[in-house]
């Protein structure tokens, strides 16, 4: 496969779960990749795993709700390959609390990560896209930031703000070349969601029209295609590897 032979990519949160299972499917697909996590032995461990494959990687370790590591990674991307022509936004944490519970600080950190990590992102890829007059953004928000989710509404909160922002650029950028989409999957086996009670996650699992949660590869598979020329038509949605939960 090289659908995506020519972009230079850059995967945030790439160092486990549904980002590392991007990064080594945009690799697969013919795509350089800078595999950024907050933990950079991760990074460099996928890196190593793409590099092993005969694909093309580096490491580009940071934390995305800081600018300086934002300019860092990108910097490192364009050392190595000029630009990035590729951004997917997935970095992201989950933490449930009764909303009564949840702090500033709290809240704080979740749209910090989330929704200005992901503005950050943008905002150092949007220029040299425009420039370049092409450019594709996949910023991965959740269904949560769709319908809601109790004990979670910072994180829905800070999903739906990135599903705004999705929109808005899509209707900025679309004309000057620079493709703009989301992703919003329902419950994905990482250990995100493992971190949630066994037996939420039994229920949860029960009441999927698919009666099953989703890999990380289908995300995966969601996003190579929203990257690549096949999905040219599509600017500004929301697509939705959901085993079915939510339906738009
Ligand atoms: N798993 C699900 O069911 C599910 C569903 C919907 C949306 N999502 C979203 O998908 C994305 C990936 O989630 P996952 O399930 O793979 O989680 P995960 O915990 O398995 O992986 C998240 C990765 O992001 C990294 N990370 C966290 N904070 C970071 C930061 N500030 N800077 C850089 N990296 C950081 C972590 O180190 C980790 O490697 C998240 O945005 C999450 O909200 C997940």
């Amino acid at each position: 496969m090289s659908r995506l032979s020519g972009h230079a990519a850059l995967v945030t949160g790439a160092g486990g779960g549904i980002g590392r299972a991007i990064a080594l499917r945009l690799a697969a697909e013919g795509a350089r990749v800078a595999v950024n996590d907050l933990r950079a032995e991760a990074a460099q461990s996928v890196a190593g795993e793409i590099a092993a494959a005969g694909g093309s990687a580096i490491a580009a370790p940071g934390d995305v709700s800081r600018e300086a590591d934002i300019d860092a990674m990108f910097a490192a991307a364009e050392a190595a390959w000029g630009r990035v022509t590729l951004l997917v936004n997935n970095a992201g944490f989950l933490q449930q609390r009764p909303f009564t519970d949840i702090t500033p600080a709290d809240w704080d950190r979740m749209i910090a990560v989330h929704l200005r990590g992901c503005f950050l992102g943008c905002r150092r890829a949007v220029p040299s896209m425009l420039a370049a007059g092409s450019g594709v953004i996949v910023n991965i928000a959740s269904q949560l930031g769709q319908i809601g989710a109790v004990e979670l509404a910072h994180y829905a909160a800070a999903k739906a703000g990135i599903i705004g922002l999705t929109k808005s650029l899509a209707r900025e950028l679309s004309k000057r070349g620079v493709r703009v989409n989301a992703v919003a999957p329902g419950p994905i086996n990482t250990e995100l969601v493992l971190g949630l009670s066994e037996a939420w996650r039994a229920a949860k699992a029960a009441e999927l029209p698919l009666g099953r949660f989703g890999e990380p590869e289908d995300v995966a598979a969601t996003v190579a295609f929203l990257a690549s020329e096949d999905a040219r038509i599509y600017v500004g949605q929301t697509l939705g590897p959901n085993s079915g939960d939510v339906m738009l």
